[in-house]
């Protein structure tokens, strides 16, 4: 078996009809109707190796969505292919269903009106899991994600953090080989979402699926993917090494001094960020961090002081940022509009 997800020049293209204004505009609407073409995503190609576990981001409405659909098997590319565990995926054959799972943290896919046991219960039918396979399962996952005393709590009464947990619960009793996460931890608190993120990371090393991940929350990122592939408007501008996020587009560093008394010197070797009586962080570019740490360090009588990078969230906002500008540039259109 090759890559265990591969995407070849993935294409959707939507048509959503245009509503024409006032009365006449709805009148011709009904006999001509007029569509725009949105390019949710456009050639985008990536390989996916067993046991990867890689995060997929863009801004929103850059096209994650509607790429782990295709890659799931529940929409058709508009062109372009791809294979997952060796097989196409909107074919939806009966094995390839058996092998992966897609959790929209948006949606709700257990029974709202069942406790989560019986939820799960219908699961274990659905894709013909042995009972004592099932129990043992069930009950691995319950303890690592500590929501043993909800499983007979009806779904719609359980909160937001608990029914993600069941949820991932009921996307694992087959223990798939591929696992597609749409924002899992969209709207939980920083408990439950470190919970979810351990989980993850844990269940993943064990297991070693292969699992693309979207999440706006930087941290899960940082905590669980070493790759990224980011997108923007539909096309992939990254696939690496999250490090190499920060060597290409983190052009900064972090520089925090404090002093032993309100230090006369000047700090214009890079953007002071904040600043009290006694210390001063400032914003280097790279090549000038040696520099600016010489001529403080020999002017001041400097307490303490560190180098840090910048948050990743804010590399990732100027790779954005960037690559908008160039995309716009590219096609001559204005950019202060567009941003
Ligand atoms: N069924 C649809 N009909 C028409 N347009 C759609 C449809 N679904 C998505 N789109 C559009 O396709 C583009 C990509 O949407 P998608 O949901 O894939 O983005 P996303 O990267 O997942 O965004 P978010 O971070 O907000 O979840 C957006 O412009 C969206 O409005
Ligand atoms: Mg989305």
């Amino acid at each position: 078996m090759g890559s265990a997800i591969v995407a070849d020049a993935l294409s959707k293209t939507y048509r959503a009809y245009r509503k024409q204004e006032g009365l006449a505009g709805a009148l011709k609407g009904l006999f001509a109707r007029q569509y725009d073409e949105i390019h949710a995503a456009k050639n985008v190609s990536f390989k996916i190796e067993e046991g990867e576990f890689v995060g997929f981001l863009g801004p929103n409405g850059a096209g994650k969505t509607t790429v782990l659909k295709m890659l799931a098997g529940l929409l058709v590319p508009t062109s372009g292919t791809a294979r997952v565990l060796d097989f196409i995926p909107w074919e939806r054959k009966a094995p390839f269903k058996r092998q992966f799972s897609l959790v929209l943290g948006q949606k709700n896919s257990l029974w709202w009106d069942l406790p989560a046991r019986e939820s799960l219960e219908l699961n274990r039918a659905i894709y013909e899991i042995d009972e004592s396979i099932f129990r043992r399962v069930v009950d691995e996952l319950v303890d690592l994600l500590d929501v043993r005393d909800k499983l007979n709590i009806m779904v719609r009464e359980l909160s937001l953090g608990e029914r993600m947990k069941m949820e991932l619960i009921a996307a694992l009793i087959h223990r798939p080989k591929v696992l597609f996460l749409d924002e899992p931890t969209i709207g939980l608190d920083l408990v439950s979402q470190k919970k979810v993120r351990d989980f993850l990371r844990h269940y993943s090393e064990e297991n070693r699926i292969s699992t693309v991940l979207t999440s706006h929350y930087m941290q899960d990122i940082e905590e669980l993917c070493k790759r990224v592939i980011i997108v923007d408007h539909g096309q992939v501008f990254f696939d690496g090494e999250l490090d190499a996020i920060i060597e290409n587009f983190g052009g900064h560093k972090l520089l925090r001094f404090t002093f032993e008394k309100t230090p006369f010197c000047s700090f214009d070797l890079g953007e002071i960020i904040e600043r009290t009586g006694t210390s001063v962080k400032l914003k280097v570019p790279r090549s000038r961090v040696a520099e600016a740490c010489r001529v403080i360090l020999s002017n001041c009588d400097v307490h303490d002081f560190s180098v840090e990078e910048e948050p990743i969230e804010e590399i990732i906002r100027r790779a954005f940022h960037d690559h908008a500008v160039a995309d716009r540039l590219e096609k001559q259109e204005p950019i202060a509009a567009k941003i």
